[in-house]
């Protein structure tokens, strides 16, 4: 009985029905009195055939309709246009129906497994605001209490202690960018201004910039080779200032100390790629495909202390990819870290 059409059970419903009136009839022209000819019954059998088949058929045909138009009411399909809900009565209507409601469920259910990792993405990065926030906050009212029960008349203190409260609300106002920026890369919201960016003069002024901090920890800041001509790529030059400052920052941050960063170019056919490398510790298999996370950290305590808040990288990822390029590291634990990125040539 399965995958039987709608037409063909109206068919041989009617066929049984006509036989079943056949019988009757015969059986009244055997009644005394009662005289039916052979063409009449015939004649009257098939139009009872095709009356019954027609009836049916309509009736199933309404019916089928009906039931369908709920269905697809009930799964909001409402935009489906009238027609193709006209069912087809030579196919196996509902068998279909069912498949597509199969369909349906599947899909709500990809959409709810979605919303609920979105819904976790989203408690576990107010978590992260708020304990990271909670650092400095804790550390300025420690040094305003301190300061209010009489450190501030003490010379020895009260300047020192108010330079540490500044900086601490110098690290919540930089997270607090940070996660302007983020969210609003993620919420489209930010658009790139493209020019035309000479990328080996943005990168020496992005060194000279981090001169004073690299001569702290006696790392040599330089390019491969020397390059005297300008290499044009098509970029928003400020958002690409931030992930070279982000990439080289981090090479001396986590760089080890009279160690070295170099900055490479290379030119594929239609795009130059930069890379960032450093001679430090490096990173692990694990952690490097973890890097570019927010607030992903691989020594949370140390990272913490040298004032990082893991959110980094994961700016650095949302801009290449706002300029359609990709970003990538590669790294051999104890022997340093490339990070490299795309962009497109101008
Ligand atoms: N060149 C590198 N060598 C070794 N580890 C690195 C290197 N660059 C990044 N890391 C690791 O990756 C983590 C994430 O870097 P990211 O730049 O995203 O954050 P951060 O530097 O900690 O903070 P932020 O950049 O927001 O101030 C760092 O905490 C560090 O553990
Ligand atoms: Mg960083």
């Amino acid at each position: 009985m399965k995958d039987l059409s709608p037409r063909y059970l109206t068919l041989v419903t009617a066929l049984i029905f006509t036989a079943i009136s056949a019988v009757a009839i015969i059986g009244i022209s055997f009644l005394p009195g009662v005289e039916i000819h052979a063409e009449q019954i015939f004649i009257g059998l098939i139009i009872i055939f095709l009356g019954a088949w027609f009836a049916l058929y309509k009736i199933l045909q309404a019916f089928i309709y009906d039931k369908i138009k709920l269905i697809f009411r009930n799964m909001h399909s409402l935009k489906i246009e009238r027609d193709s809900l006209k069912p087809d009565m030579s196919k196996d209507v509902l068998g279909e129906v069912n498949e597509q409601v199969i369909d349906w469920a599947e899909d709500r259910m990809a959409e709810i497994k979605d919303l609920r990792q979105k819904e976790n993405f989203r408690k576990e990065f107010v978590g992260n605001v708020a304990h990271e926030l909670k650092t400095p906050i804790f550390s300025i009212q420690g040094y305003i209490l301190t300061l209010l029960e009489g450190a501030l008349e003490d010379p020895n203190f009260n300047r020192k202690f108010l330079k540490k409260a500044a900086k601490s609300a110098e690290r919540m106002a930089m997270l607090v960018e940070d996660l302007d920026t983020i969210t609003q890369f993620e919420s489209g919201n930010l658009k790139l201004e493209l020019e035309r960016v000479d990328i080996v003069e943005l990168s020496r002024e992005i060194m000279d910039g981090r001169e004073r901090e690299a001569e702290q920890k006696e790392i040599v800041l330089g390019f491969s080779k020397s390059y005297d001509r300008p290499i044009y790529v098509q970029a928003d030059g400020f958002r690409i200032s931030q992930v070279l400052t982000n990439l080289i920052t981090n090479s001396i941050n986590y760089g080890k100390k009279g160690g070295k960063t170099t900055i490479h170019f290379y030119d594929l056919d239609e795009q130059i790629l930069i890379e960032v490398e450093d001679d430090g510790p490096g990173i692990t298999k694990p952690h490097q495909g973890r890097l570019f996370e927010r607030f992903y950290r691989v020594d949370k305590s140390r990272a913490r202390h040298q004032g990082g808040t893991g959110l980094g990288l994961a700016i650095c990822k949302h801009i290449i990819e706002a300029h359609k390029q990709s970003i990538s590291v590669r790294s051999e634990p104890g022997k340093g870290a490339v990070f490299s990125f795309t962009l497109a040539k101008a």
